[in-house]
């Protein structure tokens, strides 16, 4: 059982946290208009909003920090992370860029031409909104199992390869600009793509003449899950299976914020496509920054060359994983229903099963996250209609296939200590669940509106 396992590190500093009153909490939500993301940080007590830049360095990273090269040109950081980057991914080219929006930003536009499809798995918020920006179309293909929370698939983060034939073969060449894979696959609960389901996407792109783009921020945890659940694969190390996996991109974009565990970082990889990489590095300088520094500090490129090796570490993604599923069990120990098994990030919380008398439009899950916080100061955030919006021509609210709540775990951040209290709130909440109420929109912000937003309950009318 993973709940045996013990942390593989020791503590050597810690960060005081501290649970307000609960009538402060309730004062604090208030004034943050039901929306978690308006809360000052030291009002939430267990702070599970992301995983991404929310991790805890090492000290080995703590101590690379101090050899960051900082010239503007050829720095010595850049060298190493490059090399780095090379020997783990196997792809030719790597620059650095600020983050992962940053990489996106860079690369999408070159590979986009108005009106074109992007294929995925599953788009990330940002990746959908950069294909969008690029002129694309979003379009998702993960399979019908990921949808279904109760039941077990190793991979829900799968494409259906035979809706994906089929569009290629409907669709005109010129109207596709290129096939993404979210590995591990977030918005669907962070689950992973199995390395046969990447290896057929793959051949199938090379068919058609498309190239196969990873969106690699979680990448470590699916070469884990790989090992895991996937038949002929335990035998090989993490570290190879990761290598296999992108040997099945022609270029990745990776927001360095969740599995190189750094708080700042991305990265660009083209696999030996050298007239895009000339392409990439002259957009990156006026985006990002000069190819060698990419928008970070020479110590942050340190930190991210380091990093990138200790998330691959088998030691750390057992716990790491372990950790998720110790959260995921223990809920379902107690009737609490997740997306199941547990992904490699966060534990995503059904809503709409837990909450059936709130409609989509009041937003069940946001409804949970609040109750959440007014429980014991736990943030988590709303992945469903809230975070989807509405339809850009008819302007209705669009009804979210998942309402999930998703409590994403910083890495070597909390105990399962932390990760009990959590449990037990949310047990205690299945017991008034049935008085929970809706929330309808006081300001509703017409981009992005999940961040900004303002709410209110509707038995407040
Ligand atoms: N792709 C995926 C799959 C992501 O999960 C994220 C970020 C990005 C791209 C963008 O990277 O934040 O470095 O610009 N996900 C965070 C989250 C924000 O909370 O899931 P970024």
């Amino acid at each position: 059982m993973p709940s045996s396992q013990a942390e593989p590190f020791k503590i050597k500093m810690v960060e005081k946290i501290k649970k307000i009153p609960r009538n402060e909490r309730e004062k604090a939500l208030e004034r943050a208009g039901y929306n978690l993301f308006a809360l000052n940080s030291d009002e939430v007590y267990i702070d599970l909003l992301t995983d991404s830049g929310t991790g805890a360095m090492s000290d080995e990273q703590w101590a690379t920090l101090m050899q960051g090269d900082e010239s503007y040109a050829g720095s010595r950081s850049y060298s190493r992370l490059k090399e780095t980057g090379q020997e783990i991914f196997g792809h030719r080219y790597i620059l650095p860029a600020h983050q992962g929006r940053g990489a996106e930003r860079v690369l999408f536009p070159l590979l986009i031409s108005e009106g074109q499809y992007v294929i995925n798995n599953m788009h990330f918020d940002t990746t959908k909104a950069h294909v969008e920006l690029a002129g694309g179309r979003a379009k998702n293909f993960v399979i019908p199992e990921a949808y279904d929370t109760r039941n077990y698939h190793p991979f829900k983060g799968n494409f259906d390869l035979k809706k994906l034939e089929n569009f290629l073969q409907e669709t005109p060449r010129d109207k596709i600009a290129f096939i993404i894979v979210t590995v591990t696959c977030n918005s669907a609960g962070g689950q992973p793509v199995s390395l046969d389901n990447i290896k057929a996407v793959f051949k199938l792109a090379k068919e058609y003449n498309l190239r196969v783009v990873f969106d690699a921020a979680r990448f470590a945890e699916n070469a884990y899950f790989i090992k895991r659940r996937e038949e002929g694969q335990s035998r090989r190390s993490q570290v190879e299976i990761a290598r296999e996996m992108f040997n099945h991109a022609d270029a990745f974009t990776m927001s360095a914020k969740k599995d190189a565990i750094v708080n700042i970082g991305g990265l660009i990889g083209i696999k030996d496509d050298e007239e895009l990489y000339n392409q990439v590095r002259s957009r990156l300088v006026p985006l990002e920054g000069f190819p060698t520094y990419g928008g970070l500090a020479g110590r942050d490129m340190e930190a991210l060359a380091t990093g990138l090796r200790e998330g691959l570490d088998y030691d750390y993604l057992k716990y790491r994983t372990g950790q998720v599923e110790y959260l995921t069990e223990k809920l379902r120990e107690n009737d609490v229903p997740v997306q199941y098994p547990a992904g490699g990030h966060a534990v995503f919380l059904d809503a709409a099963e837990i909450l059936p008398q709130i409609p989509y439009h009041q937003f069940p899950a946001q409804a949970l996250a609040n109750a959440l916080y007014l429980e014991a100061g736990v943030r988590g955030v709303e992945i469903g209609s809230f975070l989807l919006g509405r339809d850009p021509e008819t302007g209705e609210q669009l009804k979210s296939p998942l309402e999930l709540l998703r409590l994403a775990i910083p890495r070597r951040v909390y105990t399962n200590n932390h990760l009990d209290v959590v449990a037990e709130a949310l047990i205690n909440i299945k017991e008034y669940a049935g008085e929970l109420t809706g929330l309808k929109f006081t300001y509703e912000p017409e981009v992005l509106r999940h961040f900004t937003a303002r709410l209110k309950p509707v038995k407040q009318d």
